[in-house]
């Protein structure tokens, strides 16, 4: 291991020690997440909004897969992190704040983005968290964009009733058993608008509790 890898991976556990709900992992993802996650993203993608890049594992592989710095925001709420990213990848925007209020904030001077990724711990979070950030995120994002979510869980970390509510749906892309501890990613995406069918359909999320979803 590098000496970089070494500080990182100890400052991510002193982070986590001393925040382990926000922190949420023991070291940093490895390599074969860092790629799966950002598989779908290339220089093509355009504008790319990370949020929770800790010490930057997903910024690098984003940066290897062709996206340039200027092209990427980086919003991290622990102020250990953001320092070392500003450091780190000066060319960025490093937002030090909470993903949640990300619709309150104008990036890349209007143009959305194409991909958001996210490391942020949602499973640890309560549902009015998530809503705000995926509002937020899709908010930011063009209408194709994609939302890259990893879990270290067994599946989707946001719950279907959220989902249904945001009209959007959740598909597996892989998983990085190499990972420690494995991991899967899951693309999150607008749902298609479905044609009406004869007559009114009115959508009726008034109708999900979502204090009391339950995580999937
Ligand atoms: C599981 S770590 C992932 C770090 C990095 N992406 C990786 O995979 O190694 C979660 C990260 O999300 C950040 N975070 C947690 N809650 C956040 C929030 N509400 N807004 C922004 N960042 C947050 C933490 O500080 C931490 O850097």
């Amino acid at each position: 291991m590098s000496y970089s890898g070494f500080t990182d991976t100890f400052g991510f556990f002193w982070a986590w020690l001393s925040n382990p709900l926000r922190v949420a992992a023991v070291v940093p993802s490895g390599r074969a997440l860092s790629r799966l996650i950002t598989s779908e993203i290339s220089a093509g993608t355009g504008p790319v909004i990370e949020l929770g890049p800790g010490t930057g594992a997903f910024t690098r592989a984003l940066i290897a897969r062709g996206v340039a710095q200027e092209n990427l925001a980086l919003v991290e709420y622990g102020s250990e992190f953001a320092v070392k990213l500003h450091h780190r990848f000066p060319r960025a925007r490093t937002l030090w704040m909470d993903a949640s209020r990300l619709k309150a904030v104008e990036l890349f001077g209007g143009v959305p983005a194409g991909a958001v990724v996210s490391g942020l711990p949602v499973l640890s979070m309560p549902p009015r968290k998530v809503i705000a950030i995926l509002d937020g995120a899709f908010a930011r994002m063009r209408p194709d964009g994609a939302f890259y979510q990893f879990t270290y869980g067994p599946t989707c970390p946001i719950p279907r009733p959220l989902l249904d509510r945001l009209g959007l749906k959740a598909t597996q892309i892989g998983r990085a058993l190499a990972n420690v501890p494995p991991a899967a990613v899951y693309r999150i995406r607008r749902r298609q608008p479905r044609p009406a069918a004869g007559g009114h359909r009115r959508e009726r999320t008034d109708l999900i509790d979502v204090e009391s979803a339950t995580w999937c």
